[in-house]
């Protein structure tokens, strides 16, 4: 609900609409904005809410010639065209934007909503069990909040069955396929086509920072885990940025400004390149995507020749904070075991794994999704 409107003021040639609220905000509207925006099913489809006109259907001269004031509405006549337009208060006061907090931010600073973790994060506050998120839908909406609050979540307990991760993405989006494949079978090969089809550890490490965009999701589901060691570790990458920017500030600077090139080839010609920095920001200077990836790197071409000693001094402090087992959740899969990182945050990282004397095996099969219907999915169930 919100707070009522206590009064409005017009400017002398009508381009700039004053409304003052009983929460003390005054918040200014520029004409333009308000005719853009305006509500009515000639300007907004009532059946999908998406805009039916362009800018160019707006006169340039767009002025507000008469402010009425009801209980609920605010009625608005725009000039020229006698356009009669009526804004909800409520609809008005959620999207004011003359407020301070719009302005940019500090450089680095952890978008609303968010939790960055480090290894005090308890696993039951990320933990489901996997049943639940199928069969009760407060679980499922919880399940993908925790996904969008903190970039990790894992679910135990599903059946040991190969393809039951797709199920489970099927439960808010979509496959995104890759030249993987539509997944992607992790476990030990005699000749791998990539380092984590081996038994050797893992840095942690976002993954395929060699695509624009990158992969937003990854789910790993694991079907069988009878070898040695294998442990799963998941890292803020927003935390490790947090600690890179309050340990030297210049060094975030040198990560966040230049962009560097990652590469992928195999041998069916298969080429994927992008270039893109380390630890990037929006441009209201939120912390937005984290590429991190050793084996994927390609060699730094695009840094200033004086800046490169200092630029390597700034990846291997960000390494350093990831490799902090301080930094690290660490958690052994069981088969029906699953977990999802926001692959735009979170890295993932893997023990060494080794066979029982000849027997056992570790078998995960993984896929990646977008984030964008794990966001329209909780907004649905929110509904
Ligand atoms: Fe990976």
């Amino acid at each position: 609900m919100a707070p009522i409107l206590e009064g409005t003021t017009l400017d002398a040639d009508g381009r700039v609409l004053s409304t003052q609220w009983s929460d003390q905000h005054v918040s200014r509207f520029h004409s333009v904005w308000l005719r853009d925006n305006a509500p009515d099913p000639y300007t907004r489809s009532p059946d999908n809410g998406q805009r039916l006109i362009t800018l160019q259907d707006i006169p340039r001269e767009t002025r507000i010639a008469k402010v009425e004031k009801t209980p609920e509405h605010l009625l608005l006549e725009f000039e020229p065209g006698n356009k009669f337009v009526k804004f909800p208060l409520d609809w008005l006061y959620a999207n004011r934007y003359d407020r301070v907090d719009v302005k940019t931010k500090d450089c680095g600073t952890l978008p609303d909503g968010l939790h960055a973790f480090d290894s005090a994060l308890t696993l039951d506050k990320v933990s489901f069990q996997h049943a639940d998120v199928f069969n009760d839908l407060d679980c499922c909406k919880q399940w993908l909040e925790t996904i969008a609050c903190y970039g990790f979540a894992r679910l135990q307990g599903g059946p040991v069955e190969s393809g039951s991760l797709f199920k489970l993405i099927e439960l808010f989006g979509f496959v995104r396929e890759t030249n993987y494949g539509r997944h992607f079978e992790v476990r030990s090969e005699v000749n791998p086509s990539n380092l984590a089809y081996t038994s050797l550890g893992l840095q942690a490490h976002t993954d395929n920072p060699y695509r624009d965009p990158v992969p937003g999701l990854q789910l790993l589901y694991c079907l069988d885990n009878s070898a040695e060691g294998g442990e799963s570790q998941v890292v803020d990458g927003f935390n490790a940025a947090l600690l890179v920017q309050q340990t030297d500030s210049e060094a975030f600077r040198l990560l966040s400004e230049y962009a560097v090139r990652f590469e992928y080839r195999d041998k069916s010609g298969t080429c994927l390149t992008a270039t893109a920095p380390m630890i990037e920001l929006a441009s209201n200077g939120e912390l937005r995507t984290i590429r991190f990836n050793n084996r994927s790197a390609a060699a730094f071409t695009d840094i200033a020749f004086d800046d490169m000693e200092s630029y390597y001094a700034a990846y291997r402090l960000f390494g350093d904070i990831i490799n902090d087992s301080k930094n690290h959740i660490e958690f052994s899969m069981q088969p029906g075991d699953s977990f999802i990182v926001d692959n735009t945050r979170v890295l993932h990282a893997r023990n060494a794994f080794r066979m029982r004397q000849g027997e056992g095996s570790r078998w995960l099969q993984g896929c990646y999704a977008d984030r964008d219907s794990l966001f329209s999915k909780i907004a649905e169930l929110t509904r």
